[in-house]
Formats: structure tokens, C-alpha cells, sequence
């Protein structure tokens, strides 16, 4: 098989359809987050279901976050592997496999923690832990009316209250994540929505307190709700995934400052493609379809080359469709154009690697080493 050291090579000269990050945009992002927390006075935990890479965890790590969230119990084991500390499993582990592949990450990691939103669910992983001889640090995870995960609020405290009688359970506090208010289009809507519901996460944090139940950590936000859910004095840390790489879907939300796009986070994440047919007037065919480009939330669109009135849409499961308006140059068979994505998280889960570029150039290859791990 032909090797080909990339390193040093410019991007457009790639193999493709492959994905690209701008290295300088991820850093300005990860400061960018890392500097508004701070100037809240609040933490950052960010979620590594997005790039789902190690490499990017460690830089967010060294821009002085406190820890890190991700999905899944192998992805907290690809992080314990790499050595990183401290991580948040923001969704429930129920099965005794499950709970046993938790317990060892534990016995490598003592500060790891898993959120639980069920009775049941707090019984069986205090018997797991005893039987390790392990304690395991949890959260209440407050349902935030989209019934996904979670205990009603209503329901947080005496879960609370159960945890704190398990003795092989350390109860820490809180996460509630309103997921389903991260895109609302209108910023005015998704401030009061997002204020709506992490209000009420808010409450139980403060029930906790008043009733003496350790709670030094509420956890939550998005990057949809970073700004919003900052005014909340009770929240310690933002869980915040997509600002890092970004992508179409929220690019088109409004921001605070613009109601038609969101401009704070650039995207980072780019995927090149090529021009592999031009044999019609009106369209072009690019080699990356459904398995290059997940397809969920808003259509790519075309970063480069800019201006170009050319609009992607997919066309099977290897193909893409660019279709050209009258004022496009049509592009040669063999040109590389490149993407925003529809949406980051499942696209990066779709390669093996993410190239780094600074300049146009490529500095370095990373691998997308939590990829695949939805267990
Ligand atoms: C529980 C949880 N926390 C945090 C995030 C990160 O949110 P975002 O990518 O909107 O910043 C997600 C994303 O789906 C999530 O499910």
C-alpha cells in the first residue's frame, strides 16, 4: 500500500474526502470559552463527544479546564487510557456489564464521576462499588422537561437524599443539560427557555443546600446557552461541546450580537472534498456523501472557494450533488472544495483522523481515538 508522509504538505493537496482542522481557529475557540467562563467565575468542563479525540481533550486540559465530560463508558475508558483525570459520564450506566467496565475505569481513575436519575439505578451502582471496594463520586441528573434523561425536578431532592444514605456513593451535586433549547433560532427565545428550565435546575441546587446534601458542583449549558445560563449564580461549570470544531447547524442560530448567525466561534472543522464529475451544466459530483457527512441539522455549505453560489446536497452514500447558480465558475474535475459540516459531533465519529493545519498547511495528525465508542 503507498504511504505519503503529509506532514508539511499543503491541505488542498489531501486525500479526500478527509476532515481538516484549523489549528489557530481551535485554539481561539478553546480561550475564547475557557476566557468567558472565567469571567463569570465559572468552570469549564467541556464535552469530548464532539471531536472525540484525546489530543484536543488535553488542549482544552491545558487551557485550564476542570475536567471533562463525555457520552459513554468507553469513552471515559479511551480517556483513563491516555491518562487524563477526573472525567463526567453525563449519561446513565444501567447494566451490570456496563457498571463492571465503570468500576475498573474507577480503580484507574478515583475522581471519575457518572450521573444517575433513577432509585434503582443508585442502589445497583452502590452495590457495584462496594463490592469493588471503590466510592463513586455522582451527580442527580435533573431532567430538563425534554424527558431524555433524568429525574423531574420535583423528584431531585429525595433522590438526593437516597445518595446520601449510600454509603458507597459521594454525591457531588447536579447536571442538568437542556439540549433541546440549544438551537432555537431566536437568541430572545432560547434565553428564556434556557432561563426557564436551568431556573428550575437552580432550585433543586438550592433545596440541596438548605437541606445540608453536598452539592459543590451544578453542571450544564451548551454552546447554544453559554452566555445565558452564566447568569445563573448557582452554576459552576458549562458543559459545552461544539464551540470547539462548530459546524452549519449552529452557525445558522442567532447570537447575542447577530440575529442571523452565530459568529463567536469560527469553524474549526472544515472536510475537503473533490470534483470527481462535471459532465452536466447545471451540477457537479463531489466524493463525499452520507458516509463522509452526516446527515442531520443544516445543509453543509461551501467555504471554499468563497462567493462560489455553489450549494451541496447529498447524493447517496459516497456522492455529493454541488449544484452551481448563475453567477458559480464551474469547477474542473479533480478541484477540491471545502465544507462546512451539517453537524460536527457524528460527522468526526464518521474518520479515523483529523488533520491539523495551521496556515493551509499540514502540522500534524491526530486520531479520532474515542471514535466509534458508543457503549
Ligand atoms: C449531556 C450533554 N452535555 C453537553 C453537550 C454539549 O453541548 P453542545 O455541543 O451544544 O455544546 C451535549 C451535546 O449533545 C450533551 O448531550
Amino acid at each position: 500500500m503507498v504511504q505519503k508522509d503529509w506532514i508539511g504538505v499543503s491541505k488542498w493537496e489531501l486525500d479526500t474526502p478527509c476532515l481538516v482542522i484549523d489549528e489557530e481557529i481551535l485554539e481561539e475557540n478553546i480561550r475564547t470559552m475557557q476566557g468567558h467562563a472565567a469571567s463569570f467565575g465559572k468552570q469549564l468542563r467541556p464535552h469530548v463527544k464532539t471531536h472525540k479525540c484525546s489530543h484536543i481533550g488535553k488542549m482544552q486540559i491545558e487551557a485550564g479546564c476542570t475536567g471533562l465530560c463525555v457520552a459513554k463508558v468507553s469513552e471515559a475508558e479511551a480517556l483513563v487510557k491516555n491518562g487524563i483525570r477526573g472525567t463526567l459520564i453525563t449519561s446513565p450506566v444501567v447494566t451490570g456489564f456496563k457498571m463492571e467496565r465503570l468500576m475498573d475505569c474507577l480503580q484507574e481513575d478515583p475522581e471519575l464521576m457518572v450521573v444517575i436519575g433513577d432509585s434503582a439505578n443508585a442502589r445497583d451502582l452502590d452495590a457495584a462499588a462496594r463490592k469493588r471496594g471503590v466510592k463513586l463520586s455522582v451527580l442527580v441528573d435533573l431532567d430538563p422537561g425534554s424527558g431524555r434523561t433524568g429525574v423531574s425536578f420535583k423528584d431531585g431532592l429525595s433522590l438526593g437524599r437516597l445518595i446520601e444514605t449510600l454509603p458507597s456513593l459521594r454525591l457531588c451535586g447536579v447536571q442538568c443539560y437542556a439540549g433541546q433549547v440549544q438551537h432555537i433560532v431566536s437568541f430572545d427565545e432560547r434565553y428564556q427557555a434556557s432561563l426557564h428550565w436551568m431556573g428550575q435546575a437552580a432550585e433543586v441546587v438550592r433545596q440541596f443546600r438548605q437541606s445540608g446534601l453536598p452539592c459543590h458542583i451544578f453542571t450544564g449549558a451548551g454552546t447554544g446557552t453559554y452566555e445565558i445560563d452564566c447568569r445563573i449564580p448557582e452554576l459552576t461549570d458549562l458543559q459545552v461541546g461544539s464551540y470547539t470544531l462548530m459546524d452549519a447547524e449552529y452557525l445558522s442560530i442567532a447570537s447575542s450580537q447577530n440575529p442571523t448567525r452565530f459568529e463567536k466561534f469560527p469553524p474549526a472543522l472544515t472536510l475537503l472534498t473533490t470534483v470527481i464529475n462535471t459532465n452536466h451544466d447545471h451540477f457537479v459530483t463531489v466524493d463525499a456523501g452520507l458516509k463522509a457527512l452526516y446527515h442531520h441539522g443544516a445543509t453543509p455549505y461551501v467555504l471554499h472557494p468563497p462567493d462560489s453560489g455553489f450549494e451541496y446536497d447529498w447524493w447517496g452514500d459516497e456522492h455529493g450533488r454541488i449544484a452551481l447558480s448563475h453567477r458559480s465558475k464551474k469547477p474542473h474535475i479533480g478541484e477540491v472544495l471545502e465544507l462546512v459540516v451539517s453537524h460536527c459531533d457524528p460527522t468526526v465519529n464518521l474518520f479515523d483522523q483529523l488533520y491539523f493545519t495551521r496556515k493551509g498547511k499540514v502540522i500534524g495528525i491526530w486520531p479520532v481515538d474515542l471514535r466509534g465508542k458508543c457503549q
